[in-house]
This record gives C-alpha cells, sequence and structure tokens, in this order.
C-alpha cells in the first residue's frame, strides 16, 4: 500500500489546492468548517492568551470565521494580517483592525519577526511545498510568538468492526484517491510535532480532536461539499461511477449515516 512519504514525493498533474475557492461548493464548505472546528481553535487560542494589542497572521482565511474571532479579540491596539492564495471570502469582513492580503505561501514572502501568533487550520495538507512554508511561517513569528497550525490525519480509518454503520463509501475513497494524485498530505497534522521541534521550536504540543459526522451536522454538509466539488475529476479519473456517486451524496442525509472524522491535530510551539 501506498504510504504518504510515497505520495508526496510524486509530482501533481494540476494546481495543488484541490478545492479552489472558486467553486460554487466553497460556500457551503466554510459555514460548516467554522461550526465544526471554530471552537476547539478558539480554546488553543485563549489558552495561549490570545489578547488586545496582539500582532496576528492567519494563514488561508478561508472563509474569515477565525479572522473574525482574532480581530474582535485584539481589538484596535491589536492587528490581523489574513492571507488567502483566493480571499474572495475575507473581502466582504471589512474589519477595522485587520488586512486581507491575496498570498501564497508556498510562494509569497512574509514579513519577519513580527507576529505574536501565527495560525493556520487545513492549509498546509493543501500545500506541495509545506515543510518551507512552516518555516516561513515560523520565521514570522516574533521572539516569544505562537505558531498553532491544525491540519488533518486520515490515518484513523473507519471501521464497521468497530462501529457498525461506519462505512467509508466509495465516494469518499475516489476523493482521497484525487487528493492524493494532487499531492494533497492527508496525515501531514500527524507529521507537525516533530516537525516543529526540528524547526527549532519549544513548548510544542499536539492534541487531535475527531468528530462523529453524523446525520443533520455540519460533518455531512463538509463532505457533500467536497464530494461535488470534486466530481468531474473523481469520474474523469474513472474512480467512480456516476450511479456509486449519486447513491453516496443520497447516503448522507440517511439519520443513520456516520463517519468519524480525520483527526485535526492541533500543535503549538513558541519561537524562542
Ligand atoms: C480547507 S480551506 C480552510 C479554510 C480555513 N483555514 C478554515 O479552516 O476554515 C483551505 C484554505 O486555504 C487556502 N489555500 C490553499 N492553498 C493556499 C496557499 N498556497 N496559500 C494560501 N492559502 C491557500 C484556500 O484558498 C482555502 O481558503
Amino acid at each position: 500500500m501506498e504510504n504518504s512519504a510515497t505520495r508526496r514525493d510524486r509530482a501533481p498533474a494540476e494546481s495543488p489546492y484541490v478545492l479552489d475557492n472558486a467553486g460554487k461548493e466553497a460556500s457551503a464548505r466554510f459555514p460548516a468548517l467554522s461550526v465544526l472546528f471554530d471552537a476547539g481553535t478558539i480554546r488553543h487560542f485563549e489558552a495561549l492568551g490570545v489578547s488586545p494589542g496582539w500582532r496576528c497572521l492567519e494563514i488561508g482565511g478561508g472563509g474569515g470565521s477565525v479572522a473574525s474571532w482574532l480581530a474582535a479579540r485584539v481589538g484596535p491596539t491589536g492587528h490581523v494580517l489574513v492571507t488567502d492564495i483566493d480571499p474572495r471570502f475575507l473581502e466582504s469582513l471589512h474589519l477595522e483592525n485587520a488586512e486581507v492580503r491575496r498570498h501564497d505561501i508556498a510562494t509569497d514572502p512574509l514579513p519577519e519577526a513580527a507576529f505574536d501568533l501565527v495560525h493556520a487550520r487545513l492549509v498546509l495538507v493543501h500545500v506541495l511545498q509545506r515543510e518551507r512554508a512552516l518555516a516561513q511561517m515560523i520565521a514570522a513569528l516574533k521572539p516569544d510568538g505562537w505558531l498553532i497550525d491544525e491540519e488533518f490525519d486520515s490515518s484513523v480509518f473507519p471501521d464497521p468492526a468497530v462501529g457498525p454503520g461506519e462505512v467509508l463509501s466509495k465516494t469518499h475513497l475516489a476523493m482521497t484517491r484525487v487528493m492524493d494524485d494532487r499531492g494533497v498530505d492527508r496525515n501531514f497534522g500527524r507529521r507537525l510535532f516533530g516537525l516543529m521541534r526540528t524547526l527549532g521550536l519549544v513548548d510544542v504540543a499536539a492534541e487531535g480532536r475527531t468528530i462523529m459526522f453524523s446525520a443533520g451536522s455540519a460533518g455531512p454538509s463538509l463532505l457533500r461539499s467536497n464530494y461535488e466539488q470534486l466530481h468531474d475529476a473523481m469520474i474523469g479519473a474513472g474512480y467512480i461511477t456516476e450511479q456509486d456517486f449519486r447513491a453516496d451524496l443520497a447516503r448522507l442525509d440517511d439519520p443513520e449515516f456516520m463517519l468519524p472524522s480525520p483527526v485535526l491535530w492541533a500543535v503549538r510551539g513558541r519561537r524562542p
């Protein structure tokens, strides 16, 4: 079986970001991500003591829910720089103490030694130059500044032998194949702890959280937006038939539906 190291070494076929914000599905993805994961993200910010006056950098801000929380927390004496390779959803935020910047963390420079907090969530899994990007995010920290990166680890698989009803659909498997083809490292979250230590951060700590995606929750909504956006790629590659795709999409509305989410590792470290 192919491991993540093999996947990382393989050249991507096309543009690296598979879930382009220009896709109509993105407007459903961001509210779902916010409902599912913001509370945990904010808990980590509060534990670090994010407070008025902090200067924060939010990478790949997506729908802007995290940047909005940070802007409210740091107040008029603080500042938030929120970036995205495609900032179309951030541009409508109009936050007085925040700057929105179109920026590719893979290639574009960042201010150095400028931030008390640098945060990203579900961004570096998609970035081919993810280790270089991580090093750049660390260089953007002031001494004593904190980096928190939250990334998925898909190595915990649903297993009907453990939880009857947990089923990995053909569409889900096809989606993971498309992501692998495009260079996504679906287990990057698990590597972050070691990487942050290697890159010189101190007080490195990691906590993983997983959610049972069940009918009526934001989980199926997130899955639906991802499946629909990758429909053409999955069909085009011959990874799934239209019939299976339709059946799997309908299953997301089944009251019995359940799927453990990937583990979202929240890994933090301080620049000495
Ligand atoms: C899965 S979404 C996560 C959005 C947000 N961080 C959240 O957790 O709700 C990934 C985001 O990263 C952005 N992105 C992808 N590749 C990027 C890159 N190379 N540089 C900056 N942003 C990128 C995408 O445009 C998208 O908004």
